[in-house]
């Protein structure tokens, strides 16, 4: 059960990752592009890496993750390093939807600035959650956050940073 569950969550973060990557390139092609076919191919066909391929992946990998929560023990500080990451991937990948939801109004372009922006941060990004699982670095939380695997450890922890910041309750 659990090398099923590792191969279906590798083959949908391979599929995201692929996609997340491709997607700064894809947007580039929109330079210099008026409305007619060409552009419309592209779009439809951007549309199809993000809405068909990468997001569907995303869900299956991170539906796959957290099975795999329950099968592996995962409770050590390189795992938490790792949600960090992928919580950085997640919102990457809606930044790559925004972009999308514009990119093709009349007007627009992607910059070589935003293009390599984005390709660097998927690419940095991706590389260190796979070298983190792969490396599994031994982390010792207790040098900086002695009770953060206690229970309500987390929040203590946001608080020490943070003040005594609480939301109010009515
Ligand atoms: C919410 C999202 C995710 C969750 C909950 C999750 C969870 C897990 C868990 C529990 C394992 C098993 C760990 C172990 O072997 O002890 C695993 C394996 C793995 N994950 Fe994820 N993961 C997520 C997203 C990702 C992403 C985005 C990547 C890469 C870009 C990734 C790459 C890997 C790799 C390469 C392995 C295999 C490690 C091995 O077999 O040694 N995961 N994941």
């Amino acid at each position: 059960m659990t090398t099923l569950l590792k191969f279906i969550h590798l083959a949908a973060i391979a599929v995201w990752s692929g996609g997340l990557i491709v997607l700064p390139f894809l947007f580039r092609q929109r330079v210099g592009l008026v409305a007619g076919p060409e552009l419309f191919r592209l779009h439809r066909f951007v549309r199809f890496i993000y809405v068909g391929m990468a997001s569907p992946a995303a869900f299956i990998a991170i539906a796959s993750g957290t099975a795999l929560i329950f099968l592996q023990t995962t409770f050590l500080e390189w795992f938490s390093l790792k949600m960090v990451l992928v919580a950085l991937m997640v919102m990457l990948h809606v930044v790559a939807a925004l972009t999308l939801a514009h990119l093709f109004e009349p007007g627009r372009s992607f910059g070589r600035g935003a293009y390599l922006a984005l390709t660097t941060a998927y690419l940095v990004l991706i590389t260190a959650i796979i070298w983190v699982v792969l490396a599994k670095p031994v982390i010792d939380s207790d040098q900086f956050a002695a009770a953060l695997f206690t229970p309500g450890g987390l929040g203590q922890f946001v608080r020490e940073i943070l003040g005594e910041t609480r939301i109010p309750m009515p």
